[in-house]
């Protein structure tokens, strides 16, 4: 097969930061996707209906002419989080979902959850109206290895959210290991999981053999190559509890290529021809389209979008930067080349 076509794509996790940078991230997400699901994790943090509405005027400001793409917007909950002003937000049609970022699990998320049951009054709230939650699983505690933390999130965790709240609705976010991908396959419609391009064609290998590599550090951290296996399978296993979310995650090369860097791989640009290239080699490209554009809108409960895209096995160069706000970003794998491409 060497051309296929889709319904146009949905990203269903994204960050695209704000000021500035909007203009390269917005025109990025417009080329490949009908929609995406907007992190809320800027500084400060995108914490109630008013802020998402006015991030989302920022956004749509920067949509490219012509561009077939809408945002869809995420609160960010902290311990104060109020249930009256979400579910109004969501009755608005302002938002689409809530992220629960654990206190410290990641980039700008300092202002997060330190406690889930003091948001338990929240996830009653979101529960009852029908609201998604959308989660970073990890954990944050010092003695708990960085490459546990996933798993460990879901014992500690998510099995007591999903058992405390029967009917919400749940995306564990950008998994990593096997244990979230069978955890997901076996919880039901209402438990789904987004899951990465960079996730599926690399593991720490690729980040830490013959050098470091800093533009393939992200959070939750790349796995073991079973655990990449184990998120090729779900994927292309064609589960509807399985879709795409990029986590493309923009920061300035000073910020990736330095003593501490920061975490978050760029891939909004090229990612739906990454997703191509994985699906590909493991047989599946007739798995991809459920998994690029239907099972996303299922769970959300959200139109399937009616136009298509046309990818072809044609080489794809990925730029070697781009300037961003001034600045310059570096997207993963900067100078290579992918098999396949998407028709403009
Ligand atoms: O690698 C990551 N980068 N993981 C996250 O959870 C956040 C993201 C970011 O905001 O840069
Ligand atoms: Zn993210």
């Amino acid at each position: 097969m060497n051309s296929i076509r889709l319904t146009r794509p949905d990203d269903w996790h994204t960050h695209l930061r704000d000021g500035a940078a909007l203009e390269l991230t917005v025109a990025h997400a417009a080329r490949s996707f009908a929609r995406s699901i907007v992190m809320p994790n800027l500084v400060p943090p995108v914490t109630t209906t008013a802020l998402a509405a006015a991030y989302r005027e920022r956004i749509l400001h920067h949509l490219p002419q012509g561009a077939d793409w809408a945002p869809l917007m995420t609160l960010y909950l902290t311990d104060n989080t109020d249930p009256e002003d979400l579910v109004a937000g969501a009755e608005q049609g302002v938002v689409t979902a809530c992220k629960l970022y654990p206190a410290g699990a990641t980039t700008n998320s300092d202002s997060g959850v330190t406690d889930i049951d003091k948001i338990f009054p929240v996830l009653s709230a979101m529960q009852q109206a029908g609201i998604p939650l959308l989660i970073h699983g990890e954990v944050t505690d010092a003695d708990i290895d960085i490459f546990d933390r996933e798993a460990v999130f879901i014992e500690r965790h998510l099995k007591r959210i999903v058992e405390s709240f029967p009917d919400l609705k749940v995306v564990l976010e950008h998994i990593t290991t096997r244990q979230a991908a069978e955890f997901v396959a076996s919880a039901g419609d209402r438990v789904a999981a987004t899951i990465t391009a960079h996730h599926l064609m690399y593991n720490r290998n690729h980040m830490l053999v013959g050098g470091i590599r800093p533009h393939y550090y992200c959070l939750p951290i790349l796995k073991r190559n079973e655990h990449q296996q184990a998120l090729i399978d779900a994927a292309t296993s064609g589960d509807a509890s399985f879709f795409l979310g990029t986590d493309s995650a923009p920061h300035n090369q000073s910020a990736k290529e330095t003593a501490c860097g920061c975490a978050g791989c760029y891939t909004a640009w090229q990612a739906l021809e990454m997703y191509a290239t994985v699906f590909d080699q493991a047989n599946a490209l007739d798995k991809l389209e459920a998994f690029a554009s239907l099972n996303g809108p299922a769970f959300y409960q959200l139109p399937v979008n009616t136009t298509q895209v046309e990818l072809q096995r044609q080489p794809l160069e990925i730029p070697t930067s781009f300037a961003m706000g001034g600045e310059t970003l570096v997207p993963l794998d900067a100078g290579e080349t992918l098999g396949w491409s998407l028709v403009q």
